[in-house]
């Protein structure tokens, strides 16, 4: 395996927008494609664990969303780890440019199927710092903005393969654009990190940052 540096092909940098800061890197298409087969591979094995708590509607659509408090991406595979990497070295970069001092933070990763007609609606996390890496979602746009109504000042992000994008939680409303791809499936991973007065023994926490 190439040393995990060399899979981050676009060092972070910030972009502001609707008085948000969003941090943007790029890990290689052929990373990409490796987590792409890798959430596809393990999907069945996924669909074996239970499903989260208020999610019970949505597993059918999104089932492996419908399970991110089950398990961690980073246990899949070893493979995950430059993507762990890659969100630390973003990760510190946007507390940089947002003039934050790193501190003791947790984070949550699980990874989002969605087949042809499928969407996430719009909704929010209640975690200080949130992101999404594109395995394939070549063409499909997330919206960001600071309300639960759609605003005209809202984010519009495409996504490319390999690009990691990290902002900040709180009422930062989401949702995507419905996938029509009925040939290849819709991968992203998301994230959530947290500070130590989140973590719960009910979901899969890791250890991040101090
Ligand atoms: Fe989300």
């Amino acid at each position: 395996m190439p040393d995990l540096a060399e899979h981050l092909v676009e060092q972070p940098h910030v972009e502001w927008g609707n008085n948000r800061p969003f941090a943007f890197s790029r890990l290689s298409d052929e990373y990409a494609k490796a987590l792409e087969d890798l959430a596809l591979a393990k999907e069945q094995l996924i669909k074996t664990l239970p499903v989260t708590k208020g999610w019970e509607t949505g597993a059918e659509k999104s089932p492996t969303t419908a399970r991110f408090a089950s398990f961690s991406a980073f246990h899949l595979s070893p493979i995950t780890l430059p993507l762990y990497f890659a969100i630390h070295e973003t990760y510190r970069h946007l507390l940089q440019a947002i003039d934050q001092k790193p501190t003791a933070r947790f984070i949550q990763c699980w990874y989002n199927i969605h087949r042809s007609g499928a969407s996430l609606v719009r909704h929010c996390h209640a975690y200080p710092f949130i992101g999404t890496f594109s395995a394939y979602a070549d063409g499909s746009l997330t919206q960001y903005g600071n309300a639960k109504e759609l605003s005209g000042e809202d984010v519009v992000i495409e996504h490319v393969p390999g690009q990691l994008v990290i902002t900040t939680g709180p009422n930062h409303y989401h949702h995507t654009s419905t996938w029509n791809d009925p040939d290849r499936a819709r991968v992203t991973y998301a994230f959530d990190i947290l500070g130590a007065n989140q973590w719960n023994s009910n979901q899969i926490f890791l250890p991040f940052d101090i």
